[in-house]
C-alpha cells in the first residue's frame, strides 16, 4: 500500500502533467487533490497534447483509475467539456474510470463573478487570479455556505440551492458595482450537469482506502505549487488551497503514513503567472529570452509567464515543507545556449545572510532581501534528445549536479523536452 505524491516546487507549471504522466504507468489510480481549473496540466505523448484543467493526467493511461478528490473545487460546465473533448480524442472518460467524490465543492458563475470584481477591487494590488472563481468557492466552503457534488443527487433541492447562493452571490456583486449573473438559467444547466456527472460520483476516500488496503499504487497529481500554497506561499499572493504534500492526505482523504515517496517537480530555471513577488525575476533579454524559447505563456490563460533564474533556497523550502524525496527537473533543454547560468544560493540584506527562504514575515519583509547567486557555466548543445545524464554536455550534468548538492535531494527525472520520452528517467514504481 502506498501514495505517492507529486507536488509542485515552485509558482505552477512546473511541468507536474507530464510527470504524472510519466509514473502513471507504474500506479493503479491517479488522484487531483487540489485547485480545479485554475490548473492546467499539459501531457505530450502518443500524439496528443493535452492541456488538462481538472482530469488527473493519468488519462492516456486506459487501464488506470482517475479520480478527482475532495480537497478540488470544480467547475461542472469546464469537466463535462473537457469530457467531451477527451470522449471525442476516443479516450475512456466513462464513470467506470473518471471518478468525482461527492464531496468536492462546485464553482458557480458566480463564484467566478466574484473573483473578477474582488481582484479589481485590490487596485494595485490585485493578485491576478486565473478568475476562475477559485478563491471564492473555497472561501464559500469556509464559510460551510458552500454546494458540494454530492448535493446534486437531489435535483431539486440541488436547484433551489444553486438560486439561492446565486442571490446571495449577486447581492455582493452588486456591493462590488458589478454586475449580478442572472441565476435561472444557470440552475437549468447545472441540473443538466448534475445529470451528466451523477453516474461519477464516489466516496472518493473510500476509492482510496480501498485501493491502499488491496496493495495498489495511488499517484496523488497535486496543483499550483509551494509559492502559491495557502499557508506556506508568499501570501496574499496565492492560492486558495493547500498545495503542498500534506494536501493530498487532506485532499482525498487517507493518512499521511500512506504516502511512500514525494516527488517535487521544479522547473530548471524559474517563473510565475500573475502577481506579487519573484526575487530571481529577470527583466532582461535573458529572461525574454526564456519565454520564448521555453514557450512560457499560460497554458490556462495565455498570458505571458514571468522569467528568472532557478532559486535553489525556494527548492530547500520546497523540500521543507514537503519532505521530499526525489526532484524532477524540467525543461533544462530550455537554458541550451546561453552562456552563463546563474542560482539563487542564500539571500542577503545590509550585511545578513540567510539560507531559508524569507518569506514567513509577509511578502514586505520577503522584498527587503536579495538573491545571492552562484554562477555556473552554460552550454550550446540541443539536449532534447539526450536520454542518459552521462550523454548531456559537461556544463549542464554539472548544473543538474550541483543543485542536488545544493538540495541534497537526487534528480530523478530531467526533462529535456515537452515529449513524454523527452526524458532522461530514473523514475520508477512505488519505493515501499
Ligand atoms: P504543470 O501545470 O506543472 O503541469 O505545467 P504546464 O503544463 O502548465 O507547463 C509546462 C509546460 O512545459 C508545458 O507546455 C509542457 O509541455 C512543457 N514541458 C514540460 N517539460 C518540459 C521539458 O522538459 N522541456 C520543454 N521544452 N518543455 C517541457
Ligand atoms: P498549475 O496546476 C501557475 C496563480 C494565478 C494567480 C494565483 C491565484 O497549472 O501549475 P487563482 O485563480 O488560483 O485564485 O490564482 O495563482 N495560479 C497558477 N499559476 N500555475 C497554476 O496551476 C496556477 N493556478 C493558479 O496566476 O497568480
Ligand atoms: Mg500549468
Amino acid at each position: 500500500m502506498s501514495a505517492i505524491v507529486v507536488v509542485g516546487t515552485q509558482w505552477g507549471d512546473e511541468g507536474k502533467g507530464r510527470v504524472v504522466d510519466g509514473l502513471a504507468r507504474h500506479s493503479d489510480i491517479v488522484a487531483r487533490f487540489n485547485g480545479g481549473d485554475n490548473a492546467g496540466h499539459t501531457v505530450v505523448a502518443e500524439g496528443h497534447t493535452l492541456k488538462l484543467h481538472l482530469t488527473p493526467s493519468g488519462v492516456l493511461h486506459s487501464d488506470l483509475t482517475l479520480l478527482i478528490g475532495a480537497g478540488v473545487v470544480v467547475n461542472p460546465g469546464t469537466l463535462v467539456s473537457e469530457m467531451d473533448q477527451l470522449s471525442s480524442m476516443g479516450l475512456d472518460v466513462g464513470p467506470d474510470r473518471l471518478k468525482l467524490s461527492a464531496a468536492a465543492h462546485l464553482i458557480l458563475p458566480s463564484h467566478q463573478a466574484l473573483d473578477g470584481a474582488r481582484d479589481a477591487a485590490r487596485g494595485k494590488g490585485a493578485i491576478g487570479t486565473t478568475r476562475r472563481g477559485i478563491g471564492p468557492t473555497y472561501a464559500s466552503k469556509a464559510a460551510r455556505l458552500g454546494l458540494r457534488a454530492g448535493d446534486m443527487v437531489e435535483p431539486e433541492r440541488f436547484a433551489e440551492r444553486v438560486i439561492e447562493t446565486m442571490e446571495a452571490h449577486n447581492r455582493q456583486l452588486v456591493d462590488l458595482g458589478a454586475d449580478p449573473v442572472p441565476s435561472d438559467q444557470v440552475a437549468a444547466d447545472y441540473c443538466a450537469y448534475a445529470q451528466r456527472l451523477g453516474p461519477h460520483l464516489v466516496d472518493g476516500s473510500v476509492v482510496i482506502g480501498e485501493a491502499l488496503t488491496a496493495g495498489k499504487t495511488v499517484l496523488c497529481e497535486g496543483a499550483q505549487g509551494l509559492l502559491l500554497d495557502l499557508d506556506h506561499g508568499t501570501y496574499p499572493y496565492v492560492t486558495s488551497s493547500s498545495t503542498v504534500a500534506g494536501g493530498a492526505s487532506t485532499g482525498l482523504g487517507f493518512g499521511p503514513q500512506h504516502i511512500s515517496r514525494v516527488i517535487g517537480v521544479a522547473k530548471a530555471y524559474t517563473t510565475r503567472v500573475g502577481q506579487g513577488p519573484f526575487p530571481t525575476e529577470l527583466l532582461d533579454q535573458v529572461g525574454s529570452r526564456i519565454r520564448e524559447v521555453g514557450n512560457e505563456y499560460g497554458t490556462t490563460t495565455g498570458r505571458p509567464r514571468r522569467c528568472g533564474w532557478l532559486d535553489v533556497v525556494i527548492l530547500r523550502y520546497a523540500a521543507r515543507i514537503n519532505g521530499l524525496d526525489e526532484l524532477a527537473l524540467t525543461k533544462l533543454d530550455v537554458l541550451s545556449g546561453l552562456k552563463e547560468l546563474k542560482v539563487a544560493t542564500a539571500y542577503q540584506r545590509a550585511g545578513e545572510r540567510v539560507d531559508h527562504f524569507p518569506a514567513e514575515f509577509g511578502v514586505e519583509w520577503l522584498a527587503q532581501w536579495r538573491p545571492i547567486y552562484e554562477e555556473l557555466p552554460g552550454w550550446e548543445d540541443v539536449i532534447s534528445g539526450v536520454r542518459r545524464r552521462e550523454d548531456l554536455p559537461q556544463a549542464a550534468q554539472g548544473y543538474v549536479a550541483r543543485i542536488e548538492e545544493l538540495t541534497g535531494i537526487p534528480v530523478t527525472f530531467t526533462g529535456v523536452g515537452p515529449q513524454r520520452e523527452q526524458a532522461i528517467t530514473e523514475l520508477t514504481g512505488p519505493r515501499l
